[in-house]
């Protein structure tokens, strides 16, 4: 199926960092996506095993007419590989070919590629231009946009890393077509998000289309895509660097990174593990009296609608609380929650250890 090459932009407004937001259908393929692209000799395609023979070749057609030489590396596919040694296959590549100080890397994958090559750009020569080419749709609604760049340690998610901005995003949504359906609901789960944080419209038009956007219907995908990047646009461009409201984005992540590390990476993909978290986030604000069952129920039909696990894995409160004390937003030790304090709007706070581990009882497989 392909989709009628409607062309959005969104712009992430950073004054002399601001950068486009490109959304559409053949867009890998369409001379007007790559104008203006930062001037090199070298361009760097970084993306891995499953998405290399799916889409290189077209980028790589498509960046010869900018570049003197393109090149390319793949990585081991998966979010177990975000890891140090994995990184270190990029700056090898680079320093192995001579790359200077204006290669251009562009991340063409889901969120591990685009996590790595932002860091990489960011590491590399103390900075290189880096353009993301997400192709899942949580990388498309997300993690491509804003900046934030890492990979994982053993003791806990996204780590080590730093705050790097793309020189542009392109979303070309035809490549969506291929994904497996398990990461088409990983997707859908950090568009659901969006909802309670910001915009119940949108969470209303999100249970309207789910059955569209889950046949990954051209139109319903284009709208989602493009409302997601709107809201974290405006997010990120209120709070680039998360002193504040930047953390809402992370609503259901904390629960969520609790049970990626908990399993092992890679075991839940993060879009299931932020699906349930997002379950788990709403029970702790309706038991905080913030908001009520009924929108605990619906929030956890549209999830589940979505092909997300809604029942925690039975980890035990205490493996819970651990590892969510080396959660990124904890202070001193004291875990932060984002929690919903009335539809459509969020807020961090924390909470009693007694009330998250009942919650996570509550949540948990029996
Ligand atoms: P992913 O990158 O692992 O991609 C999911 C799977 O789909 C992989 O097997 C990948 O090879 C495959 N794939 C990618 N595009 C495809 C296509 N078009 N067709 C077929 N298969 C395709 O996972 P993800 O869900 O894209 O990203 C998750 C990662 O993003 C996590 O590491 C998470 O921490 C990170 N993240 C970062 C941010 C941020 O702000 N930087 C936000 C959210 C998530
Ligand atoms: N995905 C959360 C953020 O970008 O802040």
């Amino acid at each position: 199926m392909s989709a009628t090459p409607v062309l959005e932009t969104v712009t992430i407004d950073l004054g002399e960092r601001s950068y486009p937001i490109l959304i559409g259908a053949s867009l890998l393929d369409q001379l007007s996506t790559w104008a203006n692209l930062p001037k090199a000799a070298v361009a760097l395609i970084v993306t891995n095993d499953t998405v290399g023979p799916l889409y290189v070749a077209r980028l790589h057609a498509a960046l010869q007419h900018h570049y003197a030489v393109v090149q390319v590396v793949t990585l081991p596919d998966g979010e177990a590989h975000k890891d140090w040694a994995t990184l270190n296959l990029i700056f090898d590549h680079l320093l192995g070919n001579g790359a200077d100080r204006k290669t251009v890397l562009f991340a063409l994958g889901g969120g591990v590629v685009g996590d790595m090559t932002g860091f990489a750009a960011a590491c590399y020569m103390r900075g290189v231009p880096f353009v993301q080419v997400p192709t899942t749709l949580l990388a498309q609604v997300d993690s491509s946009v804003g900046g934030k760049t890492a990979i994982n340690h053993p003791i806990g998610k996204n780590m080590i890393g730093a705050f790097y901005q793309p020189h542009r995003v392109v979303c070309d949504l035809d490549t969506l077509q291929t994904l497996p359906k398990r990461e088409v609901s990983a997707g859908l789960a950090e568009i659901i998000k969006y909802g309670p944080i910001a915009d119940m419209a949108f969470l209303d038009w999100i249970d309207t289309n789910l059955d569209a956007l889950m046949a990954l219907d051209p139109h319903a995908l284009a709208y989602a895509v493009k409302r997601s990047c709107e809201i974290k646009a405006y997010v990120v461009g209120q709070d680039e660097r998360e002193s504040g409201l930047r953390a809402i984005l992370n609503f259901g992540h904390t629960f969520g990174h609790a049970i990626e590390a908990g399993l092992g990476f890679g075991v839940w993909l993060h879009g299931e593990a932020v699906g349930c978290g997002m379950v788990m986030a709403a029970t702790l604000s309706e038991r905080l009296g913030l908001v009520d069952t009924a929108f605990v129920a619906r929030l956890r039909r549209i999830i589940e609608r979505a092909g997300l696990p809604t029942v925690a894995p039975r980890l035990g409160a205490e493996a819970f609380l651990h590892h969510m004390r080396v959660d990124k937003k904890a202070e001193s030790g004291e875990i932060r929650f984002v929690l919903i304090d009335q539809p459509g709007s969020a807020v961090v706070r924390g909470a009693p250890d007694e009330l998250v581990a009942q919650v996570v009882d509550a949540c948990s497989a029996a």
